[in-house]
């Protein structure tokens, strides 16, 4: 195990430094996990996760504590526009929540465990729900920028590549060596989200499909595209898929709702190009309606 630095408390004691599976050893977790539990009476059961532009999500919670992540012990920090970079503990509809205002991209450090790394410390927090959101590109042509999507199951294009989440030694105390991923988004949850967009009045514009993750930070060629939706991607996105693998390894239930902040580009004579001041746009105009389905609905979780 490498030496820990000794200029900043947040550098992970890595056991293995080759990108993109430098580990972080259970001890690390722990340590992260009961630091925060020492920092704070509160105790999440519903973990929210927002993507980019949509933090404001952690603004409606009260009774807030907050963490900024460079705090933290080992906590990784979050390089992109759009995201604080900070740990929230609420409560939201009277629900304990913790929200993560900012999420870790593979595409910013290359290192895949950074990404997962707050959600195995949910797990030792005690969490045992997940709400995922992220900002995503349409691909169906149904579809329209605005458009919430439920997250029926996903496409793990990394993982294809070599670049699972789970990879390397397996950690039974977080979970199996070979879990289930047939069953990643909770069939009851997804009925919950249908159930509470009605009653809010937001019938249109929603839709359940399938999410493909790709590394990015660019955004996708019009063959990729074309390619993605053949292969049955509904939307096409730069997250989630790591977190979602991890917190099914180690049993947490996932609702994932995607917004789409943009239709891709699947036709060589448009003019169109995909840019993240459109992506953040969007969120700025949908981000209330977000927030108001998913205060509504962890309640009834
Ligand atoms: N592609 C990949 N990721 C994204 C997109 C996109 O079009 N929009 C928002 N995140």
């Amino acid at each position: 195990m490498e030496a820990e630095s000794s200029s900043t408390h947040r550098s992970p004691s890595l056991s293995q430094t080759s990108l993109p599976f430098a580990r972080y050893s259970y001890e690390d977790y722990e340590e992260t996990a009961r630091w925060l539990l020492d920092h704070t009476d509160q105790r999440p059961d519903v973990a929210i996760i927002c993507g980019s532009g949509l933090g404001s999500l952690a603004d409606v919670l009260s009774n807030k504590t907050v963490f900024a992540y460079k705090d933290i012990p080992r906590f990784p920090l979050s390089t992109v526009p759009g995201h604080a970079g900070q740990l929230v503990f609420g409560k939201l509809q009277g629900r304990e929540c913790v929200c993560m205002q900012g999420r870790f991209h593979f595409y910013e450090s290359s290192n895949i465990n950074m990404v997962t790394y707050p959600m195995r410390v949910f797990f030792l927090l005690g969490v045992k729900t997940v709400i995922v959101t992220n900002a995503a590109g349409g691909l169906n042509d149904s579809y329209n920028t605005g458009d919430i999507m439920i997250i029926k199951d996903h496409i793990n294009m990394p993982g294809f590549a070599g670049v699972n989440s789970l990879c390397g030694q397996n950690d039974q105390r977080f979970g199996v060596r070979f879990p289930c991923m047939s069953d990643a988004y909770d069939k009851d949850l997804r009925a919950l989200v249908k159930q509470t967009a009605k009653e809010l009045g937001f019938n249109s514009g929603l839709h359940e499909g399938v999410y493909c993750m790709v590394a990015g930070p660019h955004y996708e060629t019009i063959a990729e595209c074309k390619a993605l939706q053949m292969l049955g991607a509904d939307v096409v996105g730069m997250s989630t898929v790591p977190e979602v693998v991890v917190a099914r390894h180690c049993g947490i239930r996932v609702l994932g709702l995607s917004l789409v902040t943009n239709m891709v580009v699947k036709d060589y004579d448009s003019e169109h190009k995909v840019n993240h001041e459109e992506v953040l746009r969007t969120t700025e105009l949908r981000t209330q309606d977000l927030q108001k389905l998913v205060s509504s609905l962890t309640s009834r979780i």
